[in-house]
């Protein structure tokens, strides 16, 4: 389900004294079956941003496209179609939970989307199954689990709607660096196998290196690089302007290519940074 987004322009509260711009002039085509970062810091409007791609937030000028549904301000659209292909995630989604059960929390979007009960609870146990959930939490408040676990009932609630696009906002926040990894692996595993376009908002360099092609870096409401993250990692001017460390993998491996006067290469994985070095220390001896 390719996405569209042509001038797109928001502001909070217009015509009041509390008056905001979010985004000025905002441009992007994200091909069906893409994966693609946000980064950028804090009020840059990553969230601003996605939020129009599931219609929770109306275009103060400017269009939304996904698919054939056009988001526009003065047009009227149906919003629970769009919200039923596009799966948004939340920051800290495990703060909307509020069902008695985990099973009856991970119903609840089937259910408002028109399915009956039988079948809401198949995708429900399904989406359970792919975040990971052991079944003898299912029938256990979601309040009762970790942290951890309650997002992964969270993001299995989104899932069992079965979106073809999956937004996540700063999905592994809060989360333990064991935790980071399976949460990353899942939704990679999630854009490879189901083929669902994925875009994930993070301010993690070393997720957009290892699990990217595109990254899109948000600076004061408007998109100020969109391209290979390689390329965007090979421009300290860049990077320091807007405030993005360089993945540690290639902190690293330029430092040593530095030193021994090498060419700084293109790594994406811890793997490679090996490969590379017993690859250097083979050449040098
Ligand atoms: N509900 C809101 N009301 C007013 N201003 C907001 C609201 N949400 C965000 N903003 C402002 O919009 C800008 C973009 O915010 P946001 O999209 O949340 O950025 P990011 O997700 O990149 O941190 C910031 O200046 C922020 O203060
Ligand atoms: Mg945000």
């Amino acid at each position: 389900m390719p996405i569209l987004i042509q001038e797109l322009n928001y502001t909070y509260q217009l015509n009041s004294p509390f008056e905001r711009v979010a985004l000025r002039d905002v441009n992007l085509e994200i091909p069906s079956g893409a994966l693609v970062a946000f980064v950028g810091h804090t009020g840059s409007g990553k969230s601003t941003l996605v939020q129009h791609i599931n219609g929770l937030l109306k275009p103060t000028a400017g269009k939304v496209q996904v698919d054939d549904i056009i988001i526009e301000p003065k047009r009227k659209q149906d919003l629970k179609a769009l919200r039923k292909r596009v799966g948004l995630v939340f920051q800290y989604p495990e703060y909307q939970l509020f069902e008695e059960t985990v099973l009856k929390d991970v119903m609840f979007g089937p259910m408002n989307f028109g399915h009956e009960p039988a079948e809401a609870e198949r995708l429900a146990k399904d989406a359970l199954r792919t975040v990971g959930l052991d079944e003898v939490f299912w029938s256990r408040s979601p309040f009762d689990l970790s942290g951890g676990q309650m997002r992964r009932v969270a993001i299995a609630g989104v899932l069992a709607s079965q979106p073809d696009v999956l937004i996540v906002d700063e999905p592994t926040a809060g989360l333990d660096p064991q935790g980071r990894k399976q949460m990353l692996r899942l939704f990679a595993e999630l854009h490879a196998q189901a083929g669902m376009t994925l875009l994930l908002i993070t301010h993690d360099m070393d997720q957009v290196l290892e699990y990217t092609n595109r990254v899109v870096v948000m600076e004061d409401g408007q998109v100020a690089y969109d391209g290979e993250p390689m390329g965007l990692f090979r421009q300290e001017t860049l990077l320091r302007q807007f405030h993005l460390d360089l993945p540690h993998v290639l902190a690293f491996a330029w430092q040593m290519a530095d030193q021994l006067k090498l060419t700084r290469p293109a790594l994406q994985t811890e793997a490679e940074l090996i490969e590379w070095i017993l690859h250097v220390r083979g050449e040098t001896r």
